[in-house]
This record gives C-alpha cells, sequence and structure tokens, in this order.
C-alpha cells in the first residue's frame, strides 16, 4: 500500500465535488461487482481518469493552472514553449508539414509556439490538437480564438489520429505520464500485480475501495522478471512500482502517423535503471489535488489527477519497435538552456518583466524544481538533422 498523508493536509471536497467523486466511485464499484470483486490498478486509474463523462480528465474540473490541481511547464512560462518552438522551427525548416499537438491541456503551449513560430517565419501549415478532454477541448477553443486571424485559422481539433500521415512535429507534453499503468509487488516467491476490493461504506473523501493484491497474471510476470534481469541491482522484497503497458501501443498509434519529422515527448521520468532503483520502494505513483502531491490513488476519486512517472527506456524500446529513431534525450533544463533559454530571459527588458521571467526560468531549470526530474525525449523518423535542444546534454548510453 502506498503511503498517505494525512488527510487534513488535503483541502476538502465542495459539495459539487463530493457528488461528482461519489457518481465516480459508484461506477467504480459497479465495474468491481462486475469484474467478480477485484480490479486491477490500470483499470481503476483507467476509469477514475477517463470514464466517460465522469473521469477526471473527462469531465469539467480546472484541472490545470493556479486555479486547478497541477501547473506544468507550459503553464509556468511561455519560455517553455518558446524554446519548444525554437526546435519545431528547425525542424520545419527541413521537413515542412504540420504540428500534432497530443494532449494540449488549456492551449497555452500552442498558443505560445504559434506566437514565437510566427516570429520566426516558420509557421506549420496547420496546428492539430488531439484531446480526450471535451472540457478541455473547450478551454482551447476559447483561448486559441484570440489569437490573430492568420495563427488561429491553422488550428484544428481532431477526434482522432489523422488517417493522413504527419509530415512535421508531433509534441506531447506531460501526456504519458496519464497512461493508466499496472501496479507490482516484487516478491521472490511470485509477483504480486496490486489492485482493489470494496471496503466499506463509501465517504467523501474515501470512496470504500482498500488495495489488495492478487498473483500476476503470466504478461506481468514475465515484464517484471525481465526489467529485474536488466537491474544493475536486484529489487528487494516486497519492492512496490508500476509498469506501463499502455506505452508502447501508443507510440506505436503515434510512430504510425509520422511520415517524416520529430515526435518530441517531455514528462517527467527516469531511464529504468534509476525508475527501478532499490531506494524507490513504493514506487512513483503521485496524486495531484489543488497543488497538492500525495500518494493516495483511493481517495478523492475522479476529481484529482492521478500519474506516474515515465521509463524512458520503455519508450526507447517502442520507438525502436515502431521504427522510430531516439534522436536525443536530456534533461528539461538541458534542453531549455541548449534552445537558448538564457538569451530569451536576457533579451527582456530590464524591469518587472525581466524579473518575472528570470523566475519562471529558475522554476523550469532548477534540479529540485523542474529541471532535472522532467525530460525531454527525440524520437524521429527520416531525419539527418541535429537537434539543438539535445546538443547540451546526451543520455542516451543510460537508457
Ligand atoms: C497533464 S495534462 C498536460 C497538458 C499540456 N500538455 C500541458 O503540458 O500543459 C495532460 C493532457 O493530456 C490529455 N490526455 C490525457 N490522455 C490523453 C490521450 N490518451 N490522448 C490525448 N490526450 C490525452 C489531457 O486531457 C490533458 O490535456
Amino acid at each position: 500500500m502506498t503511503a498517505s498523508p494525512p488527510r487534513s493536509i488535503l483541502p476538502a471536497l465542495s459539495p459539487e465535488e463530493q457528488r461528482h467523486s461519489r457518481a465516480v466511485a459508484a461506477l467504480i464499484h459497479e465495474q468491481l461487482a462486475a469484474a467478480g470483486g477485484w480490479l486491477s490498478f490500470e483499470r481503476f486509474m483507467e476509469l477514475a481518469l477517463y470514464a466517460p463523462g465522469l473521469g477526471y480528465y473527462s469531465a469539467g474540473s480546472a484541472k490545470l493552472g493556479a486555479a486547478g490541481d497541477f501547473v506544468t511547464a507550459p503553464e509556468v512560462s511561455d519560455l517553455f514553449s518558446r524554446c519548444v518552438a525554437r526546435q519545431c522551427a528547425a525542424v520545419l525548416a527541413v521537413t515542412g508539414g504540420d504540428i500534432l499537438e497530443v494532449g494540449a491541456g488549456t492551449g497555452r503551449m500552442a498558443a505560445a509556439l504559434l506566437g514565437e513560430l510566427a516570429a520566426q517565419g516558420t509557421l506549420p501549415g496547420r496546428y492539430a490538437i488531439l484531446e480526450v478532454s471535451a472540457d478541455l477541448a473547450a478551454r482551447q477553443r476559447t483561448r486559441l480564438a484570440q489569437l490573430p486571424l492568420g495563427l488561429r485559422e491553422r488550428v484544428v481539433w481532431l477526434e482522432r489520429l489523422p488517417a493522413r500521415p504527419v509530415r512535421g512535429v508531433m509534441l506531447a507534453n506531460e501526456v504519458a505520464d496519464a497512461l493508466p499503468c499496472r501496479r507490482f509487488t516484487w516478491r521472490a516467491a511470485g509477483v504480486t500485480e496490486l489492485g482493489i476490493v470494496a471496503a466499506g461504506e463509501p465517504a467523501a473523501q474515501a470512496p470504500g475501495f482498500r488495495e489488495c493484491g492478487r498473483p500476476a497474471d503470466a504478461t506481468l510476470a514475465q515484464q517484471c522478471a525481465a526489467l529485474q534481469e536488466g537491474l544493475p541491482a536486484p529489487l528487494p522484497e516486497g519492492y512496490t512500482s508500476e509498469v506501463c503497458q499502455r506505452v508502447a501501443p501508443w507510440i506505436a498509434s503515434l510512430a504510425d502517423c509520422l511520415e517524416r519529422g520529430l515526435l518530441l515527448l517531455c514528462d517527467y521520468g527516469l531511464p529504468r535503471r534509476h525508475y527501478y532503483h532499490p531506494q524507490r520502494v513504493s514506487g512513483t505513483l503521485r496524486c495531484h489535488f489543488r497543488q497538492r502531491a500525495h500518494a493516495d490513488p483511493y481517495i478523492n476519486v475522479g476529481v484529482q489527477d492521478i500519474t506516474a512517472w515515465v521509463d524512458f527506456t520503455r519508450v526507447a524500446e517502442a520507438a525502436a519497435a515502431a521504427d522510430l529513431a531516439v534522436g536525443g534525450f536530456a534533461t528539461q533544463a538541458a534542453f531549455l538552456l541548449a534552445l537558448g533559454i538564457e538569451q530569451l530571459v536576457a533579451a527582456a527588458p530590464a524591469g518587472t518583466r525581466h524579473a518575472r521571467l528570470a523566475g519562471e526560468a529558475r522554476r523550469l531549470l532548477m534540479p529540485e524544481e523542474m529541471g532535472e526530474a522532467f525530460k525531454a525525449m527525440a524520437l524521429t523518423r527520416d531525419l539527418d538533422l541535429p537537434l539543438a535542444g539535445f546538443t547540451l546534454q546526451d543520455l542516451r548510453h543510460l537508457l
């Protein structure tokens, strides 16, 4: 069981959030009953985040930004998106074509990227957005409608990945960490898969689930054994962590759509040997509720985000299987520095704006903030081009 902070540090749910969370919990209880009393953590996470009309990403809570549950790099500062734009511009100059952003949040990155690309004279033919959340898609439409006509007319929303392959750039910032993952506990006698059973009467912040393990099926047991074999140190008895089996089909589906160019993934994560470090005994799962991070996915169901760090070795393996090359892998700090974040700050006139940008840059770059935990990975197809964002650091040897 993951360690929970005292619930008192989390803000209480509003009456509307309580109603919503009860409805999500009721749906999960129905599914539990239909499944014979046990659901895998992966299925639980899928329902809590994506149940149609009810899940965290499917329904209408604020989610991102200061009024929401968490803040992402594009929400911290447009400096992030302007640096990404520089990388996109270099690729688009060679490939031409479009940008496809997967999971565009509030649309802030799209707006800042298009602004910067316009300034550099390298606009994509179109800027397509694939978004699973109807609520966030509506927020994106409102924000991007405010762009000048020459930019906003390039933006389109897709219902599914495009049938015609993309030439240019595909982007996904903090999307892979939201893919539902399986949780396991390593034991020499046999791997346990973690899941949930019903426990007591549902109440406001405790929707009546209890974590419960059962012997892993052959797929999970084999995957855990394989990853254990590749690690520098064996996993300790009782070690709990995550495996995201959805990474490979997700990367394969994106790769299928990339005719030529760059797929840029930014997320918090690690190469496998660091991800499954013996000291990380309870894994990487984190929940986000009103700017508080904690480790209990079984409270506030449907009104809090649930994430797990990305095993970038798994992403690289999936990329290789999908015929993509790993063109670069770096910390967010190295990536942004290589793309000139310091020059962007220096170019701001001295005064309040400069001070604000300097503060935002620190948050994006400092190791104890977002600089180290977040990584950027470039996956490429048919792109013989040095990628500027990956010239300061190359962590590919760690994958
Ligand atoms: C953590 S937010 C990040 C938003 C934005 N990229 C940013 O950095 O501010 C995750 C985003 O991915 C979307 N999302 C989650 N799973 C997705 C999927 N399988 N396909 C497309 N979008 C997805 C969410 O609705 C949300 O817009």
